[in-house]
């Protein structure tokens, strides 16, 4: 492991050190800062001449300073000639804007994945992305996890039976997921129809498929948001009878309304990881005792390792 460099960005030190102590390396010195105009500046502190680095960076909110530190952490070690840079994104934003779906808007997921290639990325690894053919945007080769496996492991011992569960798929896009999730943990799938109708407003009219009456519904979703989504979802589910809600989610970007809505919401626990920060953790214990925190850093730093060994990482979708 001598020549594997980790460096964080500041998106989210905490999941970095927790990927450097399952290593068992220590995180790499970099001096991040902003000058008195707010331009970012970056110095590597150590020698990562012919080195096999990778930055840790989710471009979670502040998103755009994000990106930008991601960008001047990648030129940094580009011209102190590393021998190869893997950037690893937990949280890829600017995803959900991946197609025209009117016209005169951009594909900012297409021109994000353009900009951290041009800059310097020679692969990326990422998760749970918003559409999995993102990977496709990057010009470079992408490992693209699944934080599937750890909210599994954590649904799995809630003490219910197979039997007892409806995986309910929070809309269309996400029924794929939903029926993975079922094949692991078992119950029928149910669809929800949602519309969106802006970016903060979603409407759930139907619940398509399985009957909820008395069942235990789990929900997995890739991201929330502003909970317009999941909180309708939910709400539909408590009407048809749901005994309890449980949902999983890998990103918790919990912007704007999302910890009222969750808050006034019948779900029963919130489960999501620490691919980002919670933008505000000590209103979220206050105000919602049932949110559970697990952590993707294990998971993120096999990935790591085995890129780093050239061993396959598709070992660890099993
Ligand atoms: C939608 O396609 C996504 O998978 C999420 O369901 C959505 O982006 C969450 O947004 P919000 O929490 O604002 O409803």
């Amino acid at each position: 492991m001598n020549d594997l460099k980790i460096f964080a960005g500041r998106a989210n030190p905490a999941l970095s050190a927790k990927i450097c102590d399952y290593i068992g390396i220590p995180s790499g010195k970099v001096s991040l800062g902003n000058f008195p105009d707010g331009e970012i500046s970056c110095k590597i502190d150590e020698d990562i001449r012919g080195r096999d680095v990778f930055l840790i960076q989710p471009t979670c909110p502040p998103v755009n300073d994000n990106i930008m530190e991601l960008l001047v952490m990648i030129d940094s070690c580009k011209r102190a000639s590393a021998e190869r840079i893997t950037t690893v994104i937990p949280y890829f934003g600017y995803a959900r804007q991946d197609r025209k779906d009117e016209g005169r808007v951009p594909i900012t997921a297409k021109l994000v994945a353009n900009i951290i290639t041009r800059a310097g990325a020679d692969r990326v690894v990422t998760m749970d992305l918003h559409a999995a053919q993102i990977q496709g945007f990057f010009d470079v080769p992408v490992d693209h996890l699944y934080a599937a496996p750890v909210l599994n492991d954590y649904m799995a011992q809630l003490g219910y039976q197979r039997d007892d569960y409806v995986v309910v798929s929070p809309d269309e896009g996400s029924i794929k997921r939903a029926l993975g999730h079922a094949k692991r943990l078992g119950g029928s799938v149910a669809i929800v129809d949602k519309r969106r109708s802006s970016a903060e407003e979603t409407h759930q009219e139907n619940i398509i498929g399985g009957s909820i009456d008395g069942k235990v519904v789990l929900m997995f979703d890739d991201m929330i948001s502003t909970a317009g989504s999941i909180v309708g979802a939910a709400n539909l589910c408590k009407t048809a009878g749901a005994r309890e809600i449980y949902v999983g989610v890998t990103h918790p970007v919990f912007a704007g309304p999302a910890i009222e809505r969750l808050n006034a919401s019948p779900i029963t626990e919130m489960v999501f990881t620490d691919t980002i920060p919670l933008a505000n953790p000590s209103l979220l214990q206050q105000t919602h005792p049932k949110f559970t925190a697990l952590t993707v850093a294990p998971l993120l730093g096999e990935a790591i390792k085995r890129i780093h060994r050239n061993e396959s990482v598709s070992f660890l979708f099993k």
